[in-house]
């Protein structure tokens, strides 16, 4: 009796173990399917291929390794966001927003200079990860909210600040691009409500770019960043549409298109996307890309199988970008991943990067570099 409860209990281990395990699925080497890296594929559509980066990745050296040899750009993944370059007593202190860049984000700034990487800026004016006292008066976290003009000015600090310190740490050539906003459009079209409206108005977005048109160098593209922006082009585009100067000049050079894809996305219906907010005549990007197996909230293991079906995505979806861009179609100077490996990935349970946790190739990344044999087919 004893014996076979044993045996039963063997037996339902090893079927949920084998549930739960895949088995890794080995593709050749890079270098044995080509002598091409990410960036020399790139380079012959005129772009930029870019990975977000962290200290954890850029000081380990197999990954640090891995992001100079396949990139030539990179965005911080959290290190220059508001909550991580704006101190509390700082601006108490001197009665206005000011920047100052914490440990991590000088380290990366000092080894991209160093390497020769370009630089995206990521991001100023968003709803989240920012510090709610930013908007509370004297800077007290229990203060009751400033009106419209002391924002204004705030944020007006806030932006000069930012491009004055990178200017002054002598970081400012480094970078082609800054997210100026960050996801401020919902699905249905309305604005985004947060602190930003509460306290200044619709018209923040509109301050925002002035403000970034008035303090950043020529050389840096201001850009808005958002996600689904599948379902959200028209809106977009409407938006977009209104953030010029009384001349009709844009204050704006670049829309963002964050691209966290699911395999199960229709890949149609997001070029067409591609399409209608190239209309606008802006630059565009994709600055945040990763393709989950599966759909929200619902991943995929990573079988043999459903690799496959997300290098073909890969491959599609850049086959698409590169026909656009060749053609003249869309204006690109850049695509970026949000990551490269699954093993640091955001959304890791989805697998959604190009080398696997052992930073082994998948499909995806041959998809990426446009070799068919090797993408899934
Ligand atoms: C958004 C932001 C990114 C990052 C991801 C999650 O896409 O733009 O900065 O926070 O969410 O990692």
């Amino acid at each position: 009796m004893r014996r076979n409860i044993i045996i039963c209990f063997i037996c339902i281990l090893a079927i949920l173990l084998s549930g739960c395990s895949v088995e890794k699925v080995v593709l050749p080497a890079q270098k044995e399917v080509t002598d091409k890296t990410l960036k020399d594929v790139f380079k012959e559509h005129g772009m930029k291929i870019g990975t977000c980066v962290s200290s954890y990745v850029i000081d380990k050296k197999d990954t640090s390794d891995l992001i100079l040899e396949q990139f030539n750009s990179v965005t911080m993944e959290n290190a220059m966001k508001p909550d991580y370059i704006l101190n509390q007593d700082k601006c108490k202190a001197e009665g206005k927003l000011v920047v100052e860049y914490n440990s991590e984000a000088l380290s990366i700034l000092k080894w991209a200079k160093k390497n020769n990487l370009s630089m995206r800026g990521h991001t100023l004016i968003w709803y989240s990860q920012t510090p709610e006292w930013i908007f509370r008066e004297g800077f007290e976290s229990n203060g009751s909210f400033v009106g419209r003009e002391e924002m204004l000015s705030r944020m007006e600090s806030f932006i000069s600040s930012n491009f004055e310190t990178l200017k002054n740490l002598g970081y400012i050539d480094c970078f082609y691009a800054y997210d100026i906003i960050n996801e401020a459009i919902m699905e249905d079209g309305s604005l985004r409500q947060n602190h930003w409206t509460e306290t200044i108005g619709d018209d923040y977005l509109w301050y925002a770019f002035y403000f970034a048109d008035k303090y950043a160098p020529q050389t840096i593209d201001l850009y808005y960043n958002d996600y689904n922006e599948q379902y959200k082009a028209e809106y977009l585009v409407s938006i977009v549409n209104t953030l010029k100067d009384d001349t009709g000049r844009n204050l704006i050079d670049g829309i963002g298109l964050q691209a966290h894809l699911f395999t199960a996305d229709d890949l149609t219906n997001y070029l067409s996307a591609v399409d209608t907010l190239a209309e606008t005549g802006l630059k565009l990007e994709l600055t945040e890309v990763d393709v989950g197996l599966g759909k929200y909230q619902s991943p995929l293991s990573a079988t043999n199988e459903h690799l496959k079906e997300q290098g073909r995505y890969c491959y599609e979806l850049i086959n698409g970008l590169f026909e656009r861009a060749d053609s003249r179609k869309i204006k690109i100077d850049a695509i970026t991943f949000w990551g490269f490996s699954d093993g640091f990935s955001w959304r890791k349970e989805y697998s959604p990067q190009l080398y696997d946790a052992d930073l082994d190739p998948k499909y995806s990344l041959y998809g990426v570099l446009q070799i068919k044999e090797y993408s899934g087919y």
